[in-house]
């Protein structure tokens, strides 16, 4: 089994600790590892080095490889544009033997069960070595999400392994409030399995348009500049004949934003001091006081200030614009 880890993402949501620059896989939010290094050591768990793969944008190429420097650097794929994860997936896969099995995972999540996390993924490959098919990771939901994946999960065909009936990325409040009623759906954890040859088979049925430049083109800067920009899931999730969904039960977080950070327990700083505010999240350098303010969020680091209510996390981006 070879690992892709998809690092080109962008990262506002994470001003003032992240930039362009340094987007959320660079951030140190759990440990004094960023999550890169986090993802990287989960992988080596089982994996030899040589057996894991990065896609990142070429403007993260000398960072990743200082941050992972046990990684062979022809295993650090470089994109010249951001064309999100489609392209990303295929630029990996399509390096790889049409045999092989291939986990692809993100690079910013918070699964700190690193034995639970292997026993699936073990399981999962098992499943693939005897079955044609694409494996998502589902997780059992805890609340109404717009920002994930569903997978609604059909007919069971081995212990924790079921057929995914459909996948559907991101849906409105309603729908998503309605899958939940329903019992039988799944967040995607944004984490996939796949064997080369059935990927390459697939995105040629159904996203040809994203694959054929690979095929056509040896010239990576040419491919990317004729690959459309769109995700794997719209690109072929919500398409593929065969996906599986194996059920993932271990700690996991798509660590989205400020206020879900504070929800796994980050403390605030150890130099600011909170009075008469409920569930203030504090995460600065210089000591802060915060007084009679509640549900707010306050960050600040050499990038900028932020100052927040917490239920407006998400307007980050949208502000961003302005300045
Ligand atoms: N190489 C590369 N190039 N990586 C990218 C790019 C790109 O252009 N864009 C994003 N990534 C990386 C991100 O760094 C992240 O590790 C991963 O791909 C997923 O991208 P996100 O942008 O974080 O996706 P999402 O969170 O909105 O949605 C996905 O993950 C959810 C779970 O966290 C989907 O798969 C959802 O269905 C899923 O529920
Ligand atoms: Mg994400």
């Amino acid at each position: 089994m070879k690992a892709i880890i998809l690092a080109g993402g962008s990262g506002e949501r994470f001003w003032p600790l992240s930039t362009k620059e340094t987007p959320k896989q660079f951030l140190k939010l759990f440990s004094d590892k960023t999550l890169l290094r986090e993802t990287f050591e989960r992988l080596s768990f089982k994996l030899k080095p040589e057996d894991i793969f990065i896609v990142t944008n070429k403007i993260y190429t000398e960072l990743t490889h200082q941050e992972i420097p046990e990684i062979p650097k022809k295993n650090i794929l470089s994109e010249p544009l951001k064309k999100n994860t489609a392209p990303a997936c295929t630029y990996g896969t399509l390096k790889m033997d049409p045999e092989e099995i291939i986990l692809v995972v993100p690079s910013d999540h918070y699964i700190p069960e690193i034995e639970k996390f292997w026993q699936i993924v073990e399981t999962a490959e098992q499943f693939l070595k005897r079955n044609d098919g694409i494996i998502t990771f589902g997780i059992k939901p805890t609340r109404i999400e717009t920002g994930y994946g569903y997978i609604e999960s059909g007919e069971q065909i081995e212990q924790n392994i079921s057929i995914a009936k459909k996948f559907h990325e991101k849906p409105n409040y309603e729908t998503a409030q309605f899958y939940i009623n329903q019992g039988n759906y799944f967040w995607n954890s944004g984490m996939f399995m796949w064997k080369a040859e059935y990927f390459i088979e697939q995105m040629k049925k159904h996203a040809l348009e994203v694959i054929e430049p690979f095929l056509k083109e040896k010239d990576i800067e040419k491919i990317y500049e004729q690959v459309p920009s769109i995700s794997i899931d719209y690109a072929l999730m919500e398409k593929a004949d065969r996906i599986y969904t194996i059920k993932s039960e271990f700690i996991w977080s798509d660590v989205g934003n400020f206020k879900s950070l504070k929800e796994l327990g980050v403390s605030n700083s150890k130099n600011s001091a909170t009075i008469d505010s409920q569930n203030a999240f504090v995460l600065t350098t210089k000591p802060t006081i915060v007084i009679g303010i509640d549900d707010i969020i306050v960050v600040e680091s050499e990038n900028g200030i932020l100052v927040c209510k917490a239920e407006e996390v998400e307007k980050i981006r949208e502000a961003l614009k302005k300045i």
